[in-house]
């Protein structure tokens, strides 16, 4: 198969191959059998990007966000969901609650890699878009709640563009539900030494030490929680447990705004 990727559209290959490295463990903690049959169509080798810490920053970070639109859909069954910088990730199978309306958007490049492995579904489909403006929300059905959701995306963003995609989503959608990772300080800093994204040519942008400081690039926002993929990371291996100690304030989080 011929796939070609910009800088951060490579990075997207990380959570795949992660995924499917996981899915073909036995006792895997998620399974995702779309990952693992396109890894092993590329018939490449991802090794180079499913590295120790970043596999089980990458499952916790599957399950965090799996619960949390999980619990977004209990009580909003029929909300229009936005997987925003979506890569190859396929939540939709994972959440489905028979109602919801979803769409798998990422740069048109992107979507167009998407394509040839992914078909749309009933209820879930891809669109080209851009999470620095807001034309292609105009093809989006109306709906009384919108959840957008954004997992490892705005890493590679600097404040300016945060700040932009906030004002995009605040303006573009009525009222809805940010679930976002977010990550500090130090990886925009030493980023470069991540175990799984310094094999990619993508560098990492604004990092914050809490979700809060979103509140003043859009004031709109309202801020709901904010919980460390160390919370997860650490019920698993000593590795994880170690790093939940001496990567307190390091790791990934996953946060919820509401406008
Ligand atoms: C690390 S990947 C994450 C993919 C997916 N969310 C996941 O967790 O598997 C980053 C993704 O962000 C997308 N991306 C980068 N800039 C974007 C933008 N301005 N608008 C939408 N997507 C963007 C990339 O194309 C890529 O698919």
């Amino acid at each position: 198969m011929d796939l070609k990727f910009g800088d951060v559209q490579e990075t997207a290959l990380i959570p795949l191959a992660i995924k499917a490295s996981e899915t073909a463990r036995p006792n895997a903690r998620i399974k995702d059998q779309k990952a693992k049959e396109i890894i092993e169509t590329l018939g490449v080798d991802v090794s180079k990007y499913d590295p120790f810490l970043s596999h089980e920053g990458v499952i916790a970070r599957t399950i965090m966000f799996r619960d949390q639109i999980k619990m977004l859909l209990m009580k909003y069954p029929n909300a229009l969901c936005v997987n925003l910088g979506c890569g190859f990730d396929d939540k939709f199978p994972q959440v489905d609650n028979g109602m919801v309306q979803w769409y798998d958007v990422d740069l048109p490049d992107q979507i167009a890699v998407r394509r040839k492995v992914y078909s749309d579904r009933p209820r879930c489909k891809m669109l080209p878009g851009s999470a620095l403006e807001g034309e292609w929300t105009k093809q989006l059905p109306k709906a009384d709640m919108n959840i957008i959701i954004m997992e490892g995306v705005v890493e590679y963003f600097s404040k300016e563009q945060v700040k932009t995609c906030l004002n995009m989503l605040c303006d573009c959608f009525p009222r809805g539900y940010l679930v976002v990772e977010l990550h500090s300080p130090f990886l925009e800093k030493h980023g470069k030494h991540h175990d799984a994204v310094r094999h990619t040519n993508a560098t990492f942008g604004w990092g914050t030490k809490s979700g809060r400081e979103y509140l003043a690039l859009e004031p709109r926002l309202k801020y709901l929680s904010e919980h460390s993929f160390n919370e997860e990371m650490k019920k698993y291996t000593l590795g994880g447990k170690i790093f939940s100690v001496i990567g307190r304030n390091i790791n990934n989080r996953i946060a919820v705004f509401k406008w």
